[in-house]
């Protein structure tokens, strides 16, 4: 595999000098880039702009024990069981602890939490959690709310440069395997010279053709960690949002309902009308997202349908506008009115529990480069995350990366072993590579796997990445699809590697032997 997308000598290049250098502009490097102590130069780098990111999409809110027959312990205990026994214990007790002292700081940041008339916030449910411990904004719109107030706050520090548009090609390391900064290539390639540098470039939903990711979410960071040597973890859990907008006509990413809409009552039907999962899990409806997500493929499996129906027909029009004003709008705009019409709902990829393996302070395996949100692998999720941890590992991670980052003090590094990757080939069918690879992990990555799709789906990586690997590149196109192709192969890996089904990965033949296959 090529180490470096670049494929130019870095001494001509436009060269700066930071403290931290932040790659990706979602909750975690925005808050991460407001906790940085000022006497700290940041730069920030943004793939599109600022609010063209995961975060900006996250509508059913961030969980925390605030409420009052609520505690830590029980966030704790739901987010282990979520998280099928694989979870990491400490990395969830420090998530679930702190959890509140963090929506208290964004709270004092600005962010308007949905409240009752009196001023108290108001908490919802969603799969798997026992309390109403799910914060929103704007009803359906918590995602926004908050990247919305963060992006003003940004605006108010002196010590941080904003770049958008600057796709993260490379990561940087010095003649002792220590980070030493990044390239990014805006119009051209530019060095970021820094001593730490934070991956927060969220994840990779685009490797599968239906997703609720955004578009930019190619996982460009974590495929520059692995370029640069850091280990990775849990890839092989995967996480399929039970409910997105059954809609044939959208392109990149699917409209997510959210699971907010099961947790104000509403239940799953399939294609007769009947709820099904009642008999499924005592949760009902509000099972942990891998069972629920399960259970309807296996109904559409069974109806040789491409979706089953989502019923909150129990509530009136004035409730679910107030409530969930963008679902609501969507439903409409496509003929479907959610207080008399089912929703025609289907499972898509929506989140990545594994990623560059950290430990608890966001350290990653290659001195100087840390990780946080969706990137990274903190153990927090195991195998399947619970609804609403992610905007809070977010918070909770990101400041954990902070306060390692204050306690290193400021440091200066400012060598590089670098051999550019010159070549002169080019590459011809860019975007049928990519539509190969994500049909390929829609039917040997996804919901249900098998040994033999794995091994089959490996091998196509490995053809894209040798395609790849020849090729001089150009263009964000094309740095996407090596970027894709590297961490899908990642997911395929560890998804042979882990012969036992868990939580989000499912085998549907387990090995009965270790198969060999040339990587
Ligand atoms: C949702 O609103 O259903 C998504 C929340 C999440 O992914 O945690």
């Amino acid at each position: 595999m090529r180490r470096y997308l670049v494929n130019q000598a870095l001494d001509k290049l436009h060269t700066q000098h930071y403290d931290v250098v932040i790659a990706g502009g979602g909750l975690s490097g925005l808050y991460a880039a407001l906790l940085l102590d000022e006497k700290y130069t940041v730069a920030l780098l943004v793939k599109e702009d600022l609010m063209r990111c995961n975060s900006s999409l996250a509508q059913g809110g961030i969980a925390a024990a605030v409420a009052e027959d609520d505690s830590p312990d029980i966030h704790f205990r739901d987010t282990m069981r979520a998280g099928a026994g694989m979870a990491d214990a400490n990395a969830v007790k420090l998530l679930t602890e702190k959890g509140p002292d963090h929506i208290n700081r964004l709270a004092a940041m600005g962010v308007a939490f949905d409240t009752d008339g009196k001023g108290n916030w108001l908490t919802t449910c969603e799969g798997a959690h026992r309390k109403k411990r799910i914060l929103h904004c704007g009803g359906d719109a918590t995602g926004r709310v908050i990247m919305e107030t963060l992006v003003e706050r940004i605006a108010e520090k002196t010590n941080v440069d904003i770049y958008e548009h600057h796709f993260l090609t490379d990561i940087l390391t010095d003649p002792n395997h220590r980070t030493a900064g990044v390239v990014a290539f805006s119009e051209e390639y530019k060095v970021f010279m820094a001593p730490r540098v934070i991956i927060a470039t969220g994840g990779a939903g685009q490797v599968y053709p239906h997703t609720t990711n955004d578009k930019v979410t190619t996982g460009d960071g974590i495929a520059a960690a692995i370029r640069a040597g850091a280990e990775t973890a849990n890839m092989e859990f995967v996480q399929f949002h039970p409910t997105a907008f059954y809609n044939p006509e959208s392109k990149d990413s699917l409209f997510l309902v959210s699971e907010a809409v099961r947790g104000e009552g509403a239940v799953l039907r399939n294609d007769r009308g009947e709820v099904f999962m009642e008999k499924r899990h005592r949760l009902k409806d509000l099972a942990p997202r891998d069972i629920v997500a399960r259970e309807i493929f296996k109904q559409m499996e069974l109806s040789g349908r491409e979706h089953v129906w989502l019923d909150i027909t129990s509530r009136d029009e004035a409730w679910l506008r107030k409530r969930f004003p963008n679902i609501y709008n969507y439903c409409e705009k496509y003929g479907i009115m959610p207080h008399k019409d089912f929703i025609p709902v289907v499972p898509a990829q929506h989140y990545l529990m594994g990623g560059i393996q950290t430990n608890l302070e966001g350290k990653s395996s290659l001195p100087g480069l840390y990780a946080c949100g969706e990137a990274a692998c903190t153990g927090v999720h195991g195998a399947n995350r619970l609804a609403s941890n992610s905007l809070l590992e977010c918070v909770v991670f990101a400041s954990r990366v902070v306060q390692s980052i204050h306690q290193g003090g400021v440091l200066l590094n400012d060598e590089i072993a670098f051999e550019p990757h010159v070549l002169t080939g080019t590459l011809a069918n860019g975007k049928e590579l990519k539509s190969r690879l994500k049909k390929m992990m829609q039917t040997h990555g996804g919901i249900v796997r098998n040994p033999q799709g794995l091994v089959h789906g490996i091998g196509v990586m490995n053809e894209i990445l040798a395609l790849t690997d020849a090729a001089n590149l150009v263009g964000k196109e094309e740095f996407e699809l090596v970027n894709m192709a590297t961490v899908a192969r990642e997911i395929l890996l560890a998804a042979l590697t882990e012969r036992e089904s868990a939580g989000s990965h499912y085998l549907d033949e387990e090995p009965e032997e270790i198969i060999n296959v040339s990587w």
